[in-house]
């Protein structure tokens, strides 16, 4: 298509689209690209420049975009089943991905129910709590727990979960009110201080909360192991643990949101066995339809199930949406799941991981760098005294060197898909270091 046709997608995109998560008036300034394909982990636009896709499109996409296996399996599927409701109905597709997910969890987590986006799956996680509190006769049980800085997506009951100003604060007459302990963010270290002293003493902010006021909490949400939207802060697995314990010790419900950092982000297929422990309740979306379709999964233990199962109907959970468990997005999800089990992709990923950082470590070591930090495949580093607009500023110098990264506020991070080769980790660390300088030369 020629570059007129690409002035026009634009042109009729900012007219007609009102894209998300966006100031539409920054687009005065900041470039709008229009997509025209995907092939593995690039993004092409009408001109036919290239934008190597560093954060996974939002962290959704695993294995590249126009991926052939996925590809095969839904063009299968759409000859088969392209949608059916799932109450009073079943198909081979969610049954499938509700086994394997199971088996994923050593068939701790055995029951899945399905939704579409991220946030969609963390409200099913909290009316789930409340209401099999309810069924057991824990009424009190209303009030849930957040970290500081945590990220659950922007519906009205997963905003309330949230701890980002910007996204929350503008809606807050409408929200109910959470209560938000400490982050186990490893930054906060002080002097002398490790990893794990900032989880025990994260840890210990919960059990004083605990201690007080367990009886009128159902549960409290966190991301395991990276906290992403506040800008990648990372913890010690050794939080997840010690919560385990206090949800256990005081019968309060550990929802865990895996939606970014589940499907091997974090180096383990879920984060959550890094510390060796399950929760009640596992958020899963993005990755797991490969970054295909909007898919999210809740997964409950059996002990919830069994709150909700009775000759009563009020008791059961009456939640739906209308494309709860579509088969598309569930045969993208398993045809996914086949990828990393005949690729060995976790394996993999840890060479991949690797040899990205050793060559981001000029980037790492620069003098207007800290807090250089990564897991399993997450990268992310601090800019030093960043001047005003340098996210937009970095993402525009960024797609001007073939790279689509967009740093959250200070915080340059990388989230690749799981196929990049060595001349592409080579290529996107030099460009990162690259469009770092001129970003900062720049101000
Ligand atoms: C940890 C976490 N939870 C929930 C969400 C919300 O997911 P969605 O945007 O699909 O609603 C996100 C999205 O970035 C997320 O990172």
């Amino acid at each position: 298509m020629s570059a007129n046709a690409d002035g026009d997608w634009v042109a009729r995109s900012l007219r007609s689209v009102w894209h998300p998560c966006t100031q539409m008036q920054h687009h005065e300034t900041v470039p709008l690209i229009a997509v025209s394909h995907g092939r593995g982990p690039w993004l092409y636009d009408h001109h036919g420049d290239r934008y190597l896709d560093a954060i996974s499109s939002w962290w959704v996409n695993l294995f590249g975009h126009a991926n052939q296996r996925i590809n095969g399996a839904l063009k299968e599927q759409l000859d088969m089943l392209e949608h059916a409701m799932l109450a009073g109905f079943t198909h081979e597709p969610v049954i499938r991905l509700s086994e394997r997910l199971s088996a994923l969890t050593q068939h701790q987590l055995g029951h899945a129910f399905y939704a579409s986006d991220g946030a969609s799956a963390v409200e099913i996680a909290l009316k789930m709590s409340f209401h099999a509190w309810r069924n057991a006769g824990h009424t009190d049980k209303q009030e849930f727990v957040c970290l500081k800085g945590s990220y659950h997506g922007e519906t009205i009951g997963a905003l309330a979960v949230t701890d980002v100003a910007l996204f929350k604060d503008a809606y807050g007459p409408l929200l109910r009110s959470s209560r938000i302990v400490m982050s186990p963010d490893a930054r906060q270290a002080a002097e002398g201080e490790t990893a794990q002293d900032v989880a025990r003493r994260a840890a210990a902010d919960v059990q004083k909360l605990f201690e007080e006021k367990a009886s009128t909490i159902a549960a409290i949400i966190i991301e395991p192991l990276v906290q992403c939207a506040t800008g990648m802060a990372m913890h010690d697995p050794l939080y997840l643990k010690l919560v385990r314990e206090l949800c256990d010790q005081h019968g309060v419900h550990l929802v865990l949101d895996e939606i970014a950092v589940g499907c091997g982000r974090t180096g383990t297929f879920f984060a959550c066995e890094q510390a060796g422990i399950w929760p009640d309740f596992l958020c899963l979306s993005k990755g797991i339809s490969g970054g295909y379709l909007p898919l999210s999964i809740v997964l409950a233990r059996e002990e919830i199930y069994q709150a909700f199962y009775s000759a009563d109907v009020t008791r059961g959970f009456l939640h739906s949406h209308s494309y709860t468990g579509n088969p598309l997005a569930c045969r993208a999800a398993l045809a996914t799941l086949d990828i990393f089990e005949e690729d060995h992709v976790l394996a993999a990923n840890k060479v991949r991981a690797d040899k990205l950082t050793k060559a981001l470590a000029p980037l790492a070591n620069h003098e207007r760098i800290t807090n250089a930090r990564q897991r399993g495949m997450i990268w992310a580093f601090d800019a030093i005294d960043a001047g005003p607009g340098f996210s937009r500023r970095f993402f525009t110098e960024a797609t001007r060197q073939e790279l689509l990264l967009r740093p959250i506020g200070n915080t340059i991070y990388l989230m690749p898909p799981y196929i990049l080769n060595d001349e592409e980790i080579d290529g996107l660390a030099a460009r990162t270091l690259s469009v770092f300088e001129t970003t900062i030369a720049g101000e």
